[in-house]
C-alpha cells in the first residue's frame, strides 16, 4: 500500500472507529480511582447459584478458563436440567469440531453440582443467577453471608435490582458487586461490573482481572436503573415505538446503518414480555412518562416473540422474521386511536432518533458519573448490543457527526409530535458550544 493510500485510509471515520474500539477495550479495564497496583484476591474456586438460562452459561465461562465451579440449585431436577443444557452446548461445539470429546468430559468434570450451601464454603467467588426478585436475592445473600468464607467475593447477575440493597442483606457489603453477564452468557463478550457504594477497590480490581481471564470485555458501571446498557436501550426502544406509531419501518433502516438486528427483531428474539415487564414497572413508578403502548397491545394478544409470533410472523422451525398483516393493522388502528398522524419517515430520521436517543442518555450517564468515560459506553454497545463496529459506538459516532449537529437534531425532534421524550442532556449543549466532543 502506498503511503498516500495509507494516509487516506487512516483518516476515514471507519479507521478512527476501529482504533477507538481497540484502545477503548484496554481503557475499560482502568478505573480512575483504582490504581493499577491494587492487590487482587486469588480466585481458584467459583460457585454459581442457579442453573437456569444465565447460571449455566456463567458456569461455562469459568470452566472454559480451567476454573472449577460448584453449581447450586434448589431442586435436583433443576440441577439436572442445567447440567444437561451445559453438556448439550459443549456437544454442539464437539459436533462443529471446536472441542474434542475428551475436553468436553474434562470441562464437565470441573463442575460440581450441589443442593447444599455447605459446599460453597471454599469458593473464592460466588455468582448468583437466581430469579429476578428482591425477596429471592435477599434469601440467597443472607444465606451466603452465613456460609461464604471471609474475603469471598459475592456477585449478583441482576439485570435491574439495586446492588446497594443486595449488599445490605449481608454484613460484608464491601465484598458485594454485580457481574452482569449478557445472554447468551457463554458467548457474549460484554460483562458490566456494577460497583456498589461500598464495593472494595480490590474486589473491583479482582473482577476486572478475572474478566480478562474468562475473555470478557468488562466495563464498570455505577448503580442506576438498567446500568449503562439497558438504561440507554430503553430510550432507543421508546423512540422505536413512537416511530412505529408515526408510520415508520424501523428495523430495515437501522439494520442498513449496520446494527446486527433492529429493535423489533431483537425484541422477538429476546421475548417481548421482558420489555413489557419493564414498561409495566415504569407506568407505576412514573405514571406521567409518555410511552407508545403499541408493543403492550401485541403482548396482550400473546405475541411474545419468535415462538408465538411477535412483532413479526414466524413459521415453525424458521427464525426468519416475516412482516405480519395482523400486526400492521394493529399499529394503524393504534395510531388512529391516539390521533397520531402517520407519515413517511426517512431512513436518516429513523437512524438519528434511535442513535441520538442512545447518545442523549449516554451523555446523562457520563454527567452522573455512572460511566467514567465515553469510550466505556461505546464498549458496552459494541460488545453487548450489536452496534456497528465500524461506527465506533454511539458516543464516538456522535463525535463524528459533530455534537453541534446532534444538538440541533435533538431540538428539532423535541419540537415534533412525541417530542416530549427528548430532554436534551446539558453536556451535549455545553460540549457543542465549546466545539468539543465526548472523546476529547
Ligand atoms: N435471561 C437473561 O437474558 C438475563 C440477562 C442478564 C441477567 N439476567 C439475570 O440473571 C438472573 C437469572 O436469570 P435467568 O434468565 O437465568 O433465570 P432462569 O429462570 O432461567 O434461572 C433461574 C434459576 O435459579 C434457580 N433458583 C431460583 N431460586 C433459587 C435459590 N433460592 N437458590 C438456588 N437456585 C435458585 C431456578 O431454579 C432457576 O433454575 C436474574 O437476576 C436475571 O435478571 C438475565
Amino acid at each position: 500500500m502506498s503511503a498516500k493510500c495509507f494516509i487516506a485510509l487512516v483518516q476515514t471515520p471507519e479507521s478512527r472507529a476501529l482504533r477507538h474500539a481497540f484502545f477503548g477495550e484496554r481503557a475499560a479495564s482502568k478505573i480512575p480511582d483504582v490504581p493499577a497496583d491494587t492487590p487482587v484476591r486469588e480466585i481458584r474456586q467459583v460457585a454459581v447459584i442457579g442453573a437456569g438460562t444465565m447460571g449455566g452459561g456463567i458456569a461455562m465461562n469459568f470452566v472454559n478458563a480451567g476454573i472449577p465451579v460448584t453449581l447450586l440449585e434448589t431442586k435436583q431436577e433443576a440441577l439436572e436440567r442445567g447440567l444437561a443444557t451445559i453438556r448439550g452446548n459443549y456437544e454442539a461445539s464437539v459436533k462443529k469440531g471446536k472441542l474434542t470429546a475428551e475436553a468436553l468430559e474434562a470441562r464437565m468434570a470441573l463442575i460440581t453440582p450441589t443442593l447444599s450451601y455447605d459446599d460453597l464454603k471454599h469458593a473464592d467467588l460466588i455468582v448468583e443467577a437466581v430469579f429476578e426478585e428482591l425477596g429471592v436475592k435477599e434469601q440467597v445473600f443472607r444465606r451466603l453471608d452465613e456460609v461464604a468464607k471471609p474475603g469471598a467475593i459475592l456477585a449478583s447477575n441482576t439485570s435491574t435490582l439495586d446492588v446497594n440493597r443486595i449488599a445490605a442483606f449481608t454484613k460484608r457489603p464491601q465484598d458485594v458487586v454485580s457481574m452482569h453477564f449478557f445472554s447468551t452468557a457463554n458467548v457474549m463478550k460484554l460483562l458490566e461490573v456494577v460497583r456498589g457504594k461500598e464495593t472494595a477497590k480490590d474486589v473491583l480490581a479482582t473482577v476486572m482481572k478475572l474478566a480478562k481471564q474468562i475473555r470478557k470485555t468488562a466495563v464498570v458501571s455505577g448503580v442506576c436503573d438498567g446500568f449503562i446498557g439497558n438504561r440507554m436501550i430503553e430510550q432507543y426502544i421508546r423512540q422505536a415505538l413512537f416511530m412505529l406509531e408515526e408510520g415508520a419501518q424501523v428495523d430495515r433502516a437501522i439494520e442498513k446503518f449496520g446494527f446486527a438486528m433492529g429493535p423489533f427483531r431483537m425484541s422477538d428474539l429476546a421475548g417481548n414480555d421482558i420489555g413489557w415487564a419493564i414498561r409495566k414497572r415504569r407506568y407505576q413508578e412514573q405514571p406521567d412518562l409518555h410511552y407508545s403502548k403499541i408493543a403492550d397491545r401485541l403482548c396482550e394478544t400473546g405475541r411474545f416473540g419468535q415462538k408465538t409470533g411477535g412483532c413479526y410472523d414466524y413459521v415453525a422451525g424458521d427464525r426468519t422474521a416475516r412482516p405480519s398483516k395482523l400486526v400492521d393493522e394493529m399499529i394503524v388502528a393504534y395510531s388512529k386511536e391516539v390521533n397520531t398522524e402517520r407519515r413517511k419517515i426517512r431512513d436518516d430520521e429513523i437512524v438519528e432518533r434511535l442513535v441520538f436517543a442512545l447518545v442523549n442518555e449516554g451523555a446523562k450517564i457520563l454527567e452522573e458519573g455512572i460511566a467514567s468515560k465515553a469510550s466505556d459506553i461505546d464498549m458496552v454497545y459494541l460488545t453487548g448490543y450489536g452496534f456497528p463496529l465500524h461506527r465506533g459506538g454511539p458516543m464516538l459516532y456522535a463525535d463524528t457527526v459533530g455534537l453541534y449537529n446532534v444538538e440541533r437534531a435533538i431540538r428539532r425532534y423535541a419540537a415534533q409530535p412525541n417530542g416530549d421524550a427528548w430532554q436534551l442532556a446539558a453536556s451535549i449543549a455545553e460540549l457543542a458550544a465549546a466545539g468539543r466532543g465526548f472523546n476529547g
